[in-house]
């Protein structure tokens, strides 16, 4: 009968078959899916294998850090971090629309990629941690015609480009299976259990323009809900969930000051692979204690609000 144990076994001596002596190059974004796909190549084929992390500057506070110091440190895997958020933030300045943030990220994130990548010299395989959800790429609504409703920028377009073969040893997998052969691998809960985050990171946490001013507002109050969450005990029940920076800005009122900031919203839903989502009924308490430290602890935001849209209609993400 089937075990994660075994599976296991069976996807590493897959992936020593697949790629004999050659080399190969696994992008890691702090994800599970990326840390699992990693860990597992290593532990077949050691030091054949190479991460390359690329710091967009759209990541949550503290985690590209975390992210080096874990594979570099603790699991010992040979990585390549190269701080882009320059080029990525100098690009993205005054872009508004959806859709060309997140074309602009992928168009950058495959040219940063694919330029670190060719400097390991000679590999020839491509590891990504495509799941089984993300194989089915577009949405079909009932009856209607298929409709893709967000480009994805991690998964199409860089094997190609880069002319290497892809492994892919998480294929047949949703996520709680991912998690499962993460904890087989003897991966932390903190790396195994992590919510999921989207590749153009922050910046489609941020409708409008994103400023650096405007990430730090956001990373601040994002650390803080999440701090919320975890002392609350809640993370483990919840798919995701992250704070949005609105670009409008509402009056109110600190000591004896007017205020005029920026709004926050709240997003938390549930979920078992991302495709349908409900919104997670947080008590008052909890929202009401969240919504005075973010606005206390957060210069630039004096109102939070509580996204309770499922999916459909809505998407997780804002954007
Ligand atoms: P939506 O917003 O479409 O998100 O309901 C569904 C799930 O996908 C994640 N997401 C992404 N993940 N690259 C990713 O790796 C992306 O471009 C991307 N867009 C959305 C989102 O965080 C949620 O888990």
């Amino acid at each position: 009968d089937w075990t994660m144990a075994a599976f296991k076994d069976q996807a590493m001596d897959a992936i020593r078959r697949q790629v004999g002596g050659g080399k190969v190059i696994c992008g890691l974004s702090g994800g599970v899916d990326s840390s699992v796909v990693a860990v597992l190549i290593h532990e077949a084929i050691g030091d054949q294998l190479t991460c390359v992390y690329v710091d967009t500057g759209l990541m949550r506070a503290g985690e590209s850090e975390q992210v080096v110091s874990l594979f570099r440190d603790k699991y010992n895997i040979p990585l390549i971090h190269r701080d882009a958020s320059d080029l990525f933030l100098g690009e993205l300045e005054g872009v508004e629309d959806p859709e060309t943030k997140r074309k602009t990220i992928g168009r950058l994130f495959i040219d940063v990629f694919d330029e670190e990548a060719s400097k390991v010299g000679g590999a020839e395989f491509l590891a990504q941690g495509t799941l089984y959800p993300d194989v089915i790429e577009s949405v079909s609504f009932a009856g209607g015609p298929s409709v893709t409703i967000k480009s994805h920028h991690n998964v199409g377009g860089l094997p190609e480009r880069m002319n290497m073969k892809l492994v892919e040893p998480l294929r047949e997998l949703f996520k709680d299976e991912v998690r499962d052969l993460g904890r087989e691998l003897g991966m932390a809960s903190e790396l195994v259990d992590r919510h999921p985050f989207p590749g153009p990171g922050l910046a489609i946490r941020i409708p409008g323009a994103i400023t650096r001013d405007r990430l730090e507002i956001l990373r601040k109050a994002d650390t803080i809900y999440l701090d919320e969450i975890r002392k609350a005990g809640l993370y483990n029940e919840i798919w995701q969930a992250f704070a949005v920076l609105l670009p409008v800005r509402t009056v109110g009122v600190m000591g004896d000051n007017r205020t005029y900031e920026y709004v926050c919203a709240l997003r938390a839903v549930t979920s078992t692979d991302g495709m349908t989502a409900d919104y997670y009924p947080f008590t008052h308490e909890f929202l009401g204690r969240t919504s005075t430290r973010i606005i206390n602890e957060v210069k630039g935001i004096n109102r939070v609000v509580y996204d309770t849209t499922s999916k459909p209609p809505g998407t997780i993400e804002w954007e």
